[in-house]
Parts: C-alpha cells; sequence; structure tokens
C-alpha cells in the first residue's frame, strides 16, 4: 500500500507559525512521526509540500498511481477549484485533514471545496490528525 501526503501553504512553517494554534512541532517533525505510524501499518508513505497551487496540482495529478491520498490543502482549501478538480481527475481514494476544527475558527474557514468529494474529513486533533487519517485509509483500503 503506496499512500501520498500532500501539505499546502505554509504548513512548512509548522513550529514558528501561530504555535498557539497549530502547535509547536515542524513538518519534519510530524512526518517522522507519520512514518513510524506507517511502518508499524506495513505500508509506505511519500510526503509533499508545497506553497504553490500548481505545483499542488501537478503533485495530485502524478499521484494516480498510489492507493490513497491524505490532503491537508491549508488555505487552499477555501478557495481552490483547481484542487477539487485535479482529486476529481484522479480515482484514488483521498481524506481532507487539517490540524485545527476549521468550523469553530473564521466564517470563511467553514467552506471546503473538498469535503464534499473526499472520502471523509478528520479536523481539530492537531498533527495527530495524520495518524488517524493514515489508520482510516488503511482500514477503508482493506474492506
Ligand atoms: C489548516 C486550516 C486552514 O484554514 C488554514 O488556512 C491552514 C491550516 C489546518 O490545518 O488547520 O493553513 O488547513
Amino acid at each position: 500500500m503506496d499512500i501520498s501526503i500532500i501539505n499546502g501553504p505554509n504548513l512548512n512553517m509548522l513550529g514558528k507559525r501561530e504555535p498557539a494554534i497549530y502547535g509547536g512541532k515542524t513538518l519534519e517533525e510530524i512526518n517522522k512521526e507519520i512514518r513510524k505510524k506507517a511502518e508499524s501499518l506495513n505500508i509506505f508513505v511519500e510526503f509533499y509540500q508545497s506553497n504553490s497551487e500548481g505545483a499542488i496540482v501537478s503533485k495530485i495529478q502524478s499521484s494516480a498511481d498510489k492507493q490513497g491520498l491524505i490532503i491537508n490543502a491549508a488555505a487552499y482549501t477555501h478557495t481552490s477549484i483547481a484542487i477539487r478538480d485535479a482529486l476529481l481527475s484522479i480515482s484514488i481514494p483521498f481524506i481532507e485533514v487539517h490540524l485545527t476544527n476549521i468550523y469553530k475558527r473564521d466564517n470563511f474557514r467553514r467552506k471546503s471545496y473538498l469535503s464534499d468529494i473526499a472520502l471523509g474529513t478528520i479536523a481539530g486533533f492537531g498533527d495527530f490528525v495524520y495518524e488517524l487519517a493514515l489508520e482510516a485509509m488503511v482500514n477503508y483500503l482493506k474492506k
């Protein structure tokens, strides 16, 4: 099993970026923990982060050969029809994740262009959302 994990804009700033909201761990530290979890589940994970919408679109397109995808599209969640269309263009399941509960923050964060086409959405549990998503994806794919 091969799962792609894609992170969008400003998530490379985790650790420094509004730590009271997003936590104190860097993306590298989080990815290390995800890799450990993946190893315990006997699956392979590939990590990708970009601040650029077009690069994320291209990465989604080139992930068509994976079994599943986990994406934190960050601010593009709320704006990007291009990322939505890219996810629709490949026929693999994806899970939308957010570190924060986007439904209890600013009003503009309540709109997601991804939720209605995702397998599911996991939000609000800090960096643990990635592990939860990984477990949910593996459980789904094994069925
Ligand atoms: C986020 C929530 C988004 O609204 C925000 O723009 C982000 C991070 C999260 O993980 O909580 O950059 O996706």
